[in-house]
């Protein structure tokens, strides 16, 4: 027996009540609503009083515990949040003590609440909703009601994180209905997931986990069996929208048609279009023999120009705050992969004072980076032979540290992976080298010949581990761009023929005007702007 076990055993024979806290967006109404429903679904009394207007007190009581549950309704501290809190934003502390009756043990049914209460009652709320939209100023304006959704019913696949949520709302406005989108998160441990599959629950549309791993062909027994649960899910929500007379639209963010029917596999129902939106997707696509139109969004002028800029600020930022103690300025670095992420990556680096040497696999990029003054090297080893990095960032998207370059690695080097693959030696742990966690920064692995390294986060995207990844403002172009060549999809997938469509997303958002409006909206904003918030300051003076 482990000392917690006995703990816990010693709590139950003396009666002592155990407890749970949990922070939670939204009022202590909320807390009240979801109690009910809990109460509800498991069968036990529930009844409440207000001690006063922000303190709410509630018992709980089944055959096998007794809870009592206090509730305190705080200002709204933005942590749930991109946006700054609205003046009277709330968010409420909450406290669960539980007393076990007949020394059953009430650790299950305190951690149920938890969940509960963090599923059911921490959907945005109608505030954060509005600030979502009108954060994302260029969805807003193209995302008007439009005919052209009412015959689709969509699939989208991303992360699950603010300017996903965005994006739906849009298609909502566009005339979506709620019960024909599907939204699935690709796994990463975004800051916000619980809240966008809360509210994507609370809208009325399906939502699910669909493991990157699954697509990667990296996911574990488990990992493996959810995928075809959900799967069967998906696939009859397919099946359901063709009875109704609807076609169906993936938006992905990873290549998932490239397992199904549409590509002639086995695993998904036919669909009649879809978005790519990665690079790696793309590759799995080009692979398969593509029956239905697909439109390429990863390397469009936007994604490319636009949206990659951002991408590499995010990762630029995450660095940074998982790596707070450490010093910067004036140290050395290994950028593996100089592609449209992996320069932008390095630029940044070098631009905040870090010495980055840059290693690719393809000469060109190794040129372009040494003619942008860049220390090169054409294998990692051979970079690591020079000085020792304190930081190596990876953005390849191929497995860019194997086995033969373990012996190398610096002791206490830091893996940065924006990229799933890159550290996947580390991350899947092929080597079986031995292995520490570090509460919130990522897991120690020991080297073969002594020493250390940490990979920083989960070794899946690190800007997307437990963080939001992109401001909402920052993606809101491409989320735009994304809209209008998913409207034009609806309006015209029956009359483009099968196959990966490379250049119609820069001709739509071309079409569309979208760089005169993201121009307008974000760089050359006039100075009457500036006045409005000038008076505002002055009113509270
Ligand atoms: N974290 C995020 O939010 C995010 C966003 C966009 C892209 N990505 C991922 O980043 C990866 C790179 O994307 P990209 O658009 O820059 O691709 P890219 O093709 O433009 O760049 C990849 C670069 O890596 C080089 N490379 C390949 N294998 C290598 C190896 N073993 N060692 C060193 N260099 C190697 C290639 O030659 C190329 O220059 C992809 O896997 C993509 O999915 C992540």
């Amino acid at each position: 027996m482990t000392p917690g076990q006995a703990l816990t055993q010693t709590r139950q024979e003396l009666r002592l009540p155990s407890f749970r806290t949990a922070m939670v967006a939204g009022s202590s109404e909320r807390i009240q609503r979801a109690l009910t429903e809990f109460a509800a679904a498991c069968g036990c009394t529930y009844a409440c009083r207000y001690q006063s207007r922000e303190l709410l007190e509630a018992e709980l009581s089944g055959a096998e515990f007794q809870l009592t549950v206090q509730a305190r309704s705080i200002p709204a501290d933005g942590s749930g949040t991109l946006a700054l809190p609205a003046e009277d934003a709330m968010q409420s502390e909450v406290v669960i003590t539980g007393t076990p009756l007949d020394g059953r043990s009430v650790e299950g049914v305190l951690d149920d609440v938890v969940k509960f209460l963090h599923r059911e009652a921490s959907a945005y709320t109608e505030d954060d909703l509005d600030q979502i939209v009108e954060n994302m100023p260029l969805l807003k304006r193209y995302a008007q009601p439009d005919a052209a959704w009412n015959s689709w019913a969509l699939i989208f696949r991303d992360h699950y994180v603010e300017n996903s949520v965005g994006f739906l709302l849009a298609c909502e406005r566009a005339g979506l209905a709620p019960e024909w989108i599907y939204a699935l998160s690709k796994g990463d441990r975004t800051a916000h997931r619980e809240r966008v599959h809360a509210t994507f629950l609370e809208r009325g549309y399906r939502s699910a986990v669909l493991d990157n791993s699954v697509i990667d062909g990296t996911a574990g027994e488990s990992m493996q069996q959810q995928a075809l649960l959900v799967g069967a899910e998906v696939n009859a929500f397919i099946r359901l929208a063709h009875q109704a007379g609807r076609r169906v639209l993936v938006i992905d963010d990873g290549g998932l048609i490239a397992q199904g029917r549409a590509t002639g596999g086995t695993g998904w129902e036919r669909i009649d279009g879809a978005i790519e939106l990665t690079v790696s997707g793309l590759r799995r696509i080009s692979r398969t023999n593509v029956e239905v139109p697909v439109v390429n969004m990863a390397r469009s002028q936007l994604k490319t120009h636009i949206a990659y800029a951002e991408i590499a600020d995010s990762c630029l930022r995450r660095v940074r705050s998982l790596l707070h103690g450490q010093k910067f300025i004036g140290r050395r670095a290994v950028c593996l992969g100089f592609g449209t992420l992996g320069a932008r990556i390095a630029r940044g680096l070098r631009a905040s004072g870090v010495r980055a040497v840059v290693v690719d696999t393809d000469p060109l990029a190794l040129i372009r980076a040494a003619e942008e003054g860049f220390e090169t090297a054409r294998g990692l080893r051979a970079a690591l032979e020079r000085e020792a990095p304190f930081l190596i960032t990876g953005s390849t998207g191929a497995q860019a540290v194997t086995p033969e370059d373990l012996t190398s690695l610096p002791n206490g080097v830091f893996l940065a992976g924006f990229a799933t693959k890159d550290f996947s030696l580390f991350s899947l742990n092929t080597e079986d080298l031995p292995a520490r966690k570090i509460a919130e920064t990522g897991t120690e692995y020991v080297l073969p010949h002594g020493g250390s390294v940490i990979l920083l986060g989960d070794g899946r995207s690190l800007n997307l581990y437990e963080a939001e990844g992109i401001p909402n403002q920052g993606y809101d172009a491409y989320r735009a761009g994304t809209y209008l060549v998913a409207t034009a999809m609806c309006r015209t997938a029956k009359d483009l023929p099968p196959g990966v469509h490379l250049q119609a997303a820069d001709q739509i958002i071309e079409d569309a005007g979208l760089f005169d409006a993201y121009y307008d909206t974000y760089i050359a904003t006039d100075t009457t702007d500036r006045c409005g918030v000038m008076s505002l300051g002055a009113d509270y003076v």
